[in-house]
């Protein structure tokens, strides 16, 4: 299986984003988190399509946008086009999931279902066939910095057998309270997109960060990653 580090740009400096997008590119990372909050669907506000756009022009790396916004159907088309690789959309916040994961992947783009810590697998569970990455949010969704909710490594277990019982190929992203000393925990539970917000950008070397994630998601799986 194939792992990625995911850092999340809701803890970098925004003054300095050009910046902060290749450094943390040249610390390793896989792919760049972006953290789109509306005010509605989470009570805090961050970035729309023309920042999404800005970090485009100086990412090589994939962008990851996890739309944490009501009705994100409306907004697909624009966060495709700001040059987004994979949108994620919650579960909770659109009464047309299948239609809305559909037009991601019309767009040329992955889709990812993304569900808050209270929501029941079930609610990704028919549209499984139509996206490539459910995201488990292990914190509630709006802020970095919190801390990671323990029932997520259950879910994630159940999710993961499930998904090798059915034999989809479908990524299991986290997100949320991710650290160097719990990122093996959540590995071995099943997920292989690991973001990571504070932890990477609050540390004084991004590069060390991302291999001592690296290093501990190897350990717990003994070798395999
Ligand atoms: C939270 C966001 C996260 C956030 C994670 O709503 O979706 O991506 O940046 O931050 P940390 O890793 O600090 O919990
Ligand atoms: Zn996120």
């Amino acid at each position: 299986m194939k792992y990625y580090i995911a850092p999340s740009l809701l803890s970098a400096d925004f003054g300095k984003l050009a910046e902060e997008v290749r450094s943390v590119e040249k610390a390793g990372a896989d792919l760049l988190h972006v953290d789109v909050m509306d005010g509605r669907f989470v009570p805090n506000i961050t970035v729309g399509p023309i920042v999404v756009k800005a970090i485009k022009k100086y990412a090589s790396i994939p962008l990851d946008v996890h739309l944490m916004i009501v009705e994100p159907e409306k907004y697909i088309d624009a966060f495709a086009e700001a040059g987004a690789d994979i949108i994620t959309i919650h579960a909770e916040a659109t009464s047309h999931l299948q239609r809305a994961v559909a037009r991601i992947r019309d767009l040329g783009k992955k889709a990812g279902v993304s569900l808050n810590p209270s929501t029941p697998l079930s609610a990704v569970e028919w549209v499984m066939r139509d996206i490539d990455m459910v995201l488990v949010m292990s914190v509630n969704p709006g802020f970095g910095g919190q801390t990671f909710i323990q029932a997520s490594l259950s879910k994630i277990e159940r999710l993961s057998a499930q998904l090798r019982r059915e034999k989809l190929d479908v990524d299991i992203q986290v997100d949320g309270g991710i650290k160097v000393d719990n990122v093996g925990k959540v590995a071995s539970a099943g997920a292989n997109v690991i973001v990571a917000g504070s932890e990477v950008f609050g540390s004084p070397d991004y590069g060390e960060t991302i291999r001592l994630m690296r290093e501990n998601i190897q350990a717990a799986l003994g070798g395999q990653a």
